[in-house]
């Protein structure tokens, strides 16, 4: 049997090249999402119970991202939390893939959502194409995201299926069990790269395991046109979710995965699957000085590559693989 090598983030640097580049704001990052919606900052926050607020939604919008409202709730207090927006800001929201999805889907169409996301965790699946083909029948002018899948395969699938973007990624969420649980997954990067061959045209959105600026910029380099962070947002002013005190210790807010028994008990009351966890997370202040903090770093990621924009950047990137010395002396280590 031959297996083969993969790459995550910590595996690969971006080298340096050539830049005239005189300032962050020579730099574009559009993303043009179709039906109407243009971002500036090509992110996404995940549709989780933690991590999605009206307050997020409208934060992410006026930062240039968008949110995906989570589908865990009844379709009424979905939709309540989605006019709790606002109608000046654009907002996907998510739904499954049994039940009463289309009426869920029909409900948050009426409601002006600017997308519908297919949130399901194995992506590549009879039942995910369905709805998804169903979805474009029914809403052709509607953004729908799917996912999320791993594979060049699982992406094409979907993209044939009528997806206009695709979330890329399994098992590599900070809050994921899945490969301890399944032992299925592949690294998100590699899962980007191999996506990244397809020539559909469908968006990449790298999701799980983005832990700071500089994995965003890695993921756009291996071919992504968006990421999805959960684990960024988390602990946020605007995350749901009360201000727990710590004695002695910053405060905290539980950040937890949507496939964890925490949450699913939280939002039906048992638990089937067991593929995610639940933890404290410090607080770290408003998400709006999070985005900012994101923004210039995907602009500087760009400009050390003399990129203007993310097509410009995907000619231009060139890797390199570090060894273990090489992660060690690229965190930093003044107390090593
Ligand atoms: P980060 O690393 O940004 O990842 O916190 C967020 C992404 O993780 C996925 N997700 C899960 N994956 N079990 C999983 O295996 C879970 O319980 C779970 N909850 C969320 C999802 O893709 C999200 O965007």
């Amino acid at each position: 049997m031959s297996i083969k090598e993969t790459l995550a983030f910590d595996d690969v640097l971006l080298v340096p090249g050539y830049s005239d580049i005189a300032t962050r704001a020579d730099i574009d990052l559009t993303l043009d999402m179709g039906s109407g919606s243009v971002m500036s900052l090509p992110l996404f926050a995940a549709p989780m119970d933690t991590i999605m607020s009206n307050e997020m939604a409208r934060v992410v919008h006026q930062s240039g991202a968008r949110g995906v409202m989570h589908r865990y709730c009844s379709v009424e207090e979905q939709v309540q939390l989605l006019d709790g927006v606002g109608s000046d800001f654009d907002c996907l929201a998510a739904v499954g893939i049994t039940g009463d999805f289309m009426d869920r889907a029909a409900a948050l169409n009426e409601a002006g959502v600017s997308g519908i996301c297919v949130d399901v965790a194995h992506g590549h699946h009879a039942s995910v194409l369905r709805a998804v083909t169903q979805l474009k029948l029914v809403f052709p002018k509607l953004h729908v995201m799917a996912g999320n899948i791993a594979t060049l395969d699982g992406f094409n699938s979907l993209a044939d299926a009528g997806a206009d973007s695709v979330r890329v990624g399994v098992g590599g969420g900070s809050i994921c069990s899945t490969r301890i649980q399944t032992g299925h997954g592949v690294p998100t990067l590699q899962s980007v790269m191999d996506c990244a061959k397809s020539g559909q045209d469908c968006l990449i959105v790298a999701d799980g395991g983005i832990k700071n600026s500089g994995d965003m910029v890695k993921a756009l380099a291996a071919g992504a046109d968006a990421v999805m962070v959960g684990r960024m947002l988390a602990g946020t002013t605007e995350a749901p979710g009360e201000v727990i005190s710590n004695p002695g210790h910053a405060p905290v807010k539980v950040y937890r995965g949507m496939a964890s028994p925490e949450a699913q008990i939280a939002w039906r009351g048992r638990y089937s699957s067991n593929e995610g966890v639940s933890r404290t997370v410090t607080l770290k202040g408003s998400a709006r000085e999070v985005l900012f903090e994101i923004d210039k770093g995907i602009r500087s990621g760009l400009s050390y590559s003399g990129a203007r924009t993310v097509r410009e950047f995907w000619a231009k990137s060139r890797f390199i693989k570090q060894t273990s010395a090489g992660a060690k002396e690229s965190s930093t280590h003044i107390d090593s």
